[in-house]
């Protein structure tokens, strides 16, 4: 396994240039000062230019890391997104709530186990996973937003004074070096790019330029709304990955990333080999996912009672192993470069627990408020099930049984 550690050196310096260019081109805005909620606290620096911003002076966040101000101009207003998708689940109809139930259905099954999707989903169950999809994060994708996880991913325990969301930034720009975003303009693609929030965080920490797929018409209308609110040219499409070849053009893309939606591809070969057709020769790509480690045993009674548990709870239908991954990168023409558990000591439990704990405490207070009628019915119904089994979630990692930070990069050969 090789590991390069490559800085991107020359990109701070090309970037001082493009600012001052920038900076004489660009008028500055200051039409959004009411959305501050001091996570900016210069609100007009997260409004110029990607490059502009990603090289202001680090200062300190209320947290415990030195966020740069690419860092900050990339995270949401915490209080308007909690309103927005608080309000959101409001005003959900039964109808909704009922699709969004029913949909966990394809997390008790398995990709590899065709007969039974057949059995349970009938012949057409490709089309009946992506409509179980749509219910599910259209719904899921607010829940998130209520905590640390906007982004629909529990990162890699980097840093352990660093809270989840200053984890996931750091995680992201160890995928910008990895992938080589050293020089501005790179065009990048995203598959089951969320609400387009770590997309963002590539633009303003490097200047590249994101193309986000995502199976989901509302997450996809956010990711458009955020990166136009930061004067980012970001695009995002609604696709579903499993609908093959993908609607871009031959090495369309200097490079890739996607984090943990790849157990929601039903091939994920022909998935790969579409990936290494759209991206240049030489491109670097980086994979962040859920895999079943070495330690599973398939054939042991409490391995498999957990397996059950944790796959709703983190909504995987597929259960990719490390090798398995690799083998179908390789397949498909990638050259493995690293492929390792990216957590601190392989262990995401720190972090897990912490969205635990606080999801938990923010169940107590809304089935309290449904008990005395201020919150509709629907809300307990919500909570609940997403408060299911996260302690299952961290025995499983801390067995070292499965992890979702394994992290894999790879090249297109020359
Ligand atoms: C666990 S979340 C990962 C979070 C995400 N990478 C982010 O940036 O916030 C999985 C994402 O993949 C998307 N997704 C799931 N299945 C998909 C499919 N078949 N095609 C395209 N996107 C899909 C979901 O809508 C969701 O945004």
């Amino acid at each position: 396994m090789v590991r390069p550690t490559q800085e991107p050196v020359a990109f701070e310096q090309q970037q001082q240039q493009q600012q001052q260019q920038q900076q004489q081109q660009t008028p500055q805005r200051t039409s959004e000062a009411s959305d501050s909620d001091g996570v900016v606290d210069e609100k007009h620096n997260a409004l110029l230019p990607p490059t502009a911003a990603a090289t202001q002076k680090k200062r300190k966040n209320g947290g415990g890391l030195d966020l740069d101000q690419a860092d900050k101009a990339s995270l949401s207003n915490r209080l308007k997104t909690f309103r927005k998708s608080f309000k959101y689940l409001y005003n959900l109809t039964p109808q909704q709530v009922d699709d969004f139930m029913a949909s966990y259905v394809i997390y008790n099954l398995d990709w590899a186990d065709e007969a039974q999707m057949v059995a349970e989903l009938g012949p057409n169950y490709r089309e009946k996973v992506g409509e179980c999809l749509k219910s599910y994060y259209s719904i899921m994708n607010h829940l998130c937003a209520l905590g640390d996880v906007e982004k629909m991913y529990i990162p890699p325990f980097m840093d352990k004074n660093a809270s989840v969301i200053e984890n996931q930034l750091l995680y992201e720009k160890a995928i910008a070096r990895e992938i080589g975003l050293d020089t501005l303009g790179l065009r990048v693609l995203d598959i089951g790019c969320g609400r387009g929030r770590v997309a963002a965080h590539m633009a303003t920490a490097t200047g590249a330029l994101v193309t986000g797929l995502n199976i989901d018409p509302n997450q996809v209308a956010q990711a458009r709304e955020f990166s136009v609110e930061r004067s980012l040219r970001n695009e995002f499409i609604v696709r579903d990955f499993n609908d093959l070849p993908l609607p871009f053009a031959d090495a369309s893309f200097d490079a890739f990333y996607q984090i943990q939606a790849l157990s929601l591809c039903k091939d994920l070969g022909g998935l790969f080999r579409e990936i290494h057709r759209v991206v240049r020769p030489g491109a670097k790509i980086s994979l962040l996912d859920w895999a079943s480690l070495p330690a599973y045993d398939a054939s042991n009674p409490e391995h498999v009672a957990l397996m059950r548990r944790v796959k709703p709870l983190i909504g995987a239908v597929g259960t990719p192993t490390p090798r398995s991954l690799e083998k179908a990168l390789e397949d498909a023409g990638f050259v493995v470069l690293r492929s390792e558990n990216a957590s601190q000591g392989d262990l995401q439990t720190p972090l897990i627990e912490r969205v635990d704990v606080y999801f938990r405490a923010m169940r107590q207070i809304i089935l309290g408020l449904v008990k005395l009628r201020c919150l509709p019915a629907h809300f307990k119904t919500l909570i609940n099930r997403l408060c299911l089994d996260g302690e299952a979630f961290v025995k499983m990692d801390t067995m070292r049984l499965i992890t979702t930070s394994y992290w894999i990069v790879a090249e297109k050969p020359q």
